[in-house]
């Protein structure tokens, strides 16, 4: 009964392998390494380095290691390089996607977890978002994984298929053991960002919008710890292993945070003022997105365990200071 994890070197993916093999179930990763860290896979998974389209690759290795369940994260995730090369966002999220999902089909794999994104919502969509609101994906990067939750769901009514959708929130923070976190040295995310700003190794944080139509004027998310969502993706495999059909679940905690509670967390943890640099908004940034989670909680049992934003930023710092040193 081994998992296929696609993308298992990168930030989500090398956490759900670990919360995987630290309950012992067999993993094989799959990574190109493009932006991935070997180091970051648990040594007891197999590893093989190679592209998701590589159909005969991965035919070898479903049948190579047993596969009967696929978690794919393999793919690019940065909002405006997607808007600048749309087309590389369709050739690594869309196209290779179809590929990997034919090849599974055609090996018989029947349970499938996919990672998309909060951002498939309609902006004006009501808030905290539900599974059901309206989608309207503005960027390429959350077209394509519309897209792909599409093929998905076209290929789950046409075959012996059953796949889960989660669409992750603000992903935070770092293994609390220390093994992996966020290793992505141009990332963007405020967290990460603040950690580095904590640590002395950027200047100051940038506050992108001080007059969005949000309590204290600056952007509001959903910040969920990724040890959480490691679990998440356990809970959707066991309830596809067990039988359950095929459906799509929200990844947040359903509180929302501003980038001004983010930073006054960052000065609580490190007592500290946190020198930041308030500025225009960052084009595409919406001023809300938080999520309904009761969909997973009642039909998974989903528990969040890490849900404190000190812990979740005590995480990110420690992880923060161990990569970079
Ligand atoms: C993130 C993800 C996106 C995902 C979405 C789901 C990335 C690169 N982005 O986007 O893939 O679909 O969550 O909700 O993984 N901010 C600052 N200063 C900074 C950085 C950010 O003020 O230096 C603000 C932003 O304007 C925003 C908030 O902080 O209001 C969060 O930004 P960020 O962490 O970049 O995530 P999202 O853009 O929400």
């Amino acid at each position: 009964m081994t998992t296929l994890i696609t993308g298992g070197a990168g930030y989500i993916g090398s956490h759900t392998v670990h919360a995987l093999l630290d309950r012992g179930d067999a993993v094989v990763v799959l990574d190109n390494l493009s932006t991935g860290v070997r180091a970051q896979v648990g040594e007891k998974a197999a590893f093989v380095q190679g592209d998701v389209a590589d159909t005969a690759l991965v035919r070898e290795t479903i049948a190579g290691h047993g596969v009967a369940s696929v978690i794919h994260f393999a793919g690019s995730i940065v909002v405006p390089e997607s808007v600048a090369d749309p087309l590389s966002y369709y050739e690594n999220n869309v196209v290779k996607s179809r590929a990997l999902i034919q090849a599974c089909v055609a090996a018989g794999i029947r349970n499938f977890i996919f990672s998309s994104t909060a951002t498939v919502y309609a902006e004006d969509a009501p808030q905290p978002l539900a599974e059901g609101a309206p989608k309207a994906p503005i960027s390429p990067y959350a077209r394509s994984k519309l897209m792909t939750e599409w093929m998905l769901e076209d290929v789950s009514r046409a075959h012996d298929f059953r796949h889960t959708v989660l669409r992750y929130f603000n992903v935070a923070g770092a293994d609390p053991q220390g093994r992996t976190g966020q290793s992505t040295p141009k990332a963007t995310h405020l967290i990460k960002r603040a950690a580095m700003v904590a640590l002395g190794r950027v200047p100051h944080l940038d506050i992108f919008g001080t007059d969005y139509p949000t309590p204290d004027g600056t952007g509001v998310r959903d910040y969920i710890h990724v040890s959480d969502l490691a679990a998440a993706h356990l809970l959707a495999l066991d309830a596809l292993r067990g039988g359950a059909g095929t459906t799509s679940y929200n990844c947040g905690y359903g509180r929302g945070l501003s980038v001004r509670e983010v930073v006054a967390g960052v000065e609580r943890v490190t007592g500290r003022p946190l020198p930041v640099r308030e500025g225009p908004r960052r084009p595409g940034d919406p001023p809300t997105l938080v999520a309904d989670p009761r969909r997973i909680k009642s039909e998974l049992g989903w528990v969040p365990r890490h849900d404190g934003l000190d812990g979740i930023i005590r995480s990110a710092i420690a992880w923060e200071r161990r990569f970079n040193t």
